[in-house]
């Protein structure tokens, strides 16, 4: 193997000089206000300046950056909406970043395949209303969806809450366009819902997080809009029974579109972030349930079947929003728990998932771990899935302490999770920061596969260096 790190060229005159011919003078950035977005994502406090900002316009000017980068041994990092949570996006290495943002068309909507066509920087929320106008749906829907991409989406394999009765973004990608490092262009797939000929390398691309293809073109699968959904907030006296309850709606044969886990200390956050209070607040947990469907008394009756459900296992109460205004409250809350818990501190979110079955075995781990090593936690996310954001809250902890402490805590909570049949990102990706933890989850011979394969796509290893792989 080589030492791809050293290989990397510093960026000068002459190749800005020549990524402007190609790109156009207006869409290079080099430095002052601009670049400033350029430099972070969400990703907890961590900042890298690329040494150049690229926004190409269409697949050839990508194709002719990559075979310009791979030729010059520069390191090319594919950047979205930079909303990622493990540091995908991030230029760890200097280099070029390849921003989406300009290649924001949603190309087709084909309403007799059910499919729309679309570039990597289209911001997911606008393919939402996009389809939504046209009675249609595209499922996955992170809490980030009103800036995310659908690129980085790709990349990340993004969930969001309906992930539980939808899927997540790889259950919709039917077809790519894609740039391999050395700027030969592929096609993958197509408006197909079967295909069974040779490897998937669509599926191979997906959450391979820009290490192995910069996409620059995708088909997604579309399914017609549900015309009602209801929404109901329950909370629980503790996590067992909360996760209880949501396996007894499961055993009446409904299946909610989202079933979403917040313990108090989320919800409290939330509402200290957002000004104003919401019920039962204090209770150890809550689930906010959503249903979907075409018939409003069938999802009536659904929540009365559901609302005896969690009853029997122990709910406190059941609260329906009354109203759209009510619903979007709720969910608002909701989404807002991830930016409220920064807020609070210095923290570090763990992306866990387990089988769902497993969700109170591992709150039980998280809390004896964090207490074990002095930290405190706020756990969320979504239940229905067994994927429940941990975040390991620094408090009043000192910075030395903190640093000391938190490998460790970490390794020890991944360890916990594989040791629950689990793994150590359900959807945020292992991107810059949890690659070191990789050989927790995944064996020494996946790992060399792993390897093997970024070596085919990306000899040079160019392309979105320093990422997933320890
Ligand atoms: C959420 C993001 C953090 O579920 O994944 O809010
Ligand atoms: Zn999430």
């Amino acid at each position: 193997m080589t030492n791809k790190i050293s290989k990397y060229k510093k960026t000068d005159k002459s190749d800005v000089e020549y990524f402007k011919g190609i790109v156009g003078d207006n869409y290079v950035i080099t430095g002052g206000d601009e670049l400033e977005p350029y430099t972070h994502d969400e990703t907890e406090d961590f900042v890298f300046t690329p040494e150049i900002v690229l926004r190409p316009g269409s697949t050839g000017q990508i194709s002719e950056i990559m075979k310009y980068s791979n030729d010059n041994n520069i390191a090319v990092t594919p950047r979205g909406g930079g909303t990622g949570l493990s540091g995908g996006a991030l230029c760890v290495t200097g280099g070029v970043c390849l921003a989406t943002n300009r290649m924001n068309r949603i190309m087709e909507i084909d309403t007799d395949n059910l499919t729309a066509t679309v570039q990597p920087g289209v911001i997911v929320e606008e393919l939402h209303n996009a389809v939504e106008e046209k009675e249609l749906m595209y499922p996955p829907d992170p809490a980030s969806r009103g800036s995310c991409t659908i690129g980085g989406n790709l990349a990340e394999c993004a969930g969001g809450p309906r992930a539980l009765k939808y899927g997540v973004t790889r259950d919709y990608v039917l077809g790519l366009t894609a740039v391999l490092p050395d700027g030969r262009i592929i096609r993958t797939g197509g408006k197909l819902l079967k295909n069974s000929t040779g490897y998937n390398l669509t599926q191979l691309l997906i959450g391979s997080e820009g290490t192995l293809a910069v996409i620059t073109e995708i088909i997604v699968k579309l399914i017609p809009l549900p015309g009602c959904h209801r929404t109901l907030l329950v909370p629980f006296p503790s996590v067992e029974a909360a996760a209880r309850g949501l396996n007894a709606i499961f055993l009446k044969k409904i299946i909610p579109c989202a079933a979403e886990f917040m313990e108090q200390s989320a919800i409290q956050a939330a509402e200290e972030m957002l000004g104003r209070s919401f019920p039962y607040s204090d209770s150890a947990a809550m689930l906010l349930i959503e249903i979907d469907g075409n018939h409003r008394d069938h999802l009536d009756l659904e929540c009365e079947i559901i609302c005896e459900a969690v009853l029997e296992m122990g709910a406190l109460d059941v609260l329906l929003a009354e109203s759209s205004a009510r619903q979007k409250e709720l969910w608002d809350m909701r989404r807002s728990i991830g930016e409220a818990v920064k807020n609070i501190s210095a923290y570090k979110e763990e992306d866990t998932v387990v089988p769902r079955a497993q969700l109170p075995e591992l709150m039980n781990a998280l809390k004896v771990i964090s207490k074990t090593h002095g930290f405190t936690t706020i756990c969320y996310g979504h239940a229905g899935d067994g994927n429940i954001h941990a975040n390991i809250i620094r408090g009043d902890m000192d910075e030395h302490t903190w640093r000391e402490q938190l490998p460790d805590t970490i390794a020890e909570v991944h360890r916990a999770v594989v040791g629950l049949g689990g793994m150590i990102s359900g959807e945020h990706g292992i991107g810059y920061t949890q690659k070191k933890y990789m050989p927790i989850a995944i064996g020494e011979t996946e790992i060399e596969l792993m390897r093997a394969i970024k070596e085919v796509f990306d000899p040079k290893g160019i392309l979105n260096p320093d990422k997933i792989l320890p």
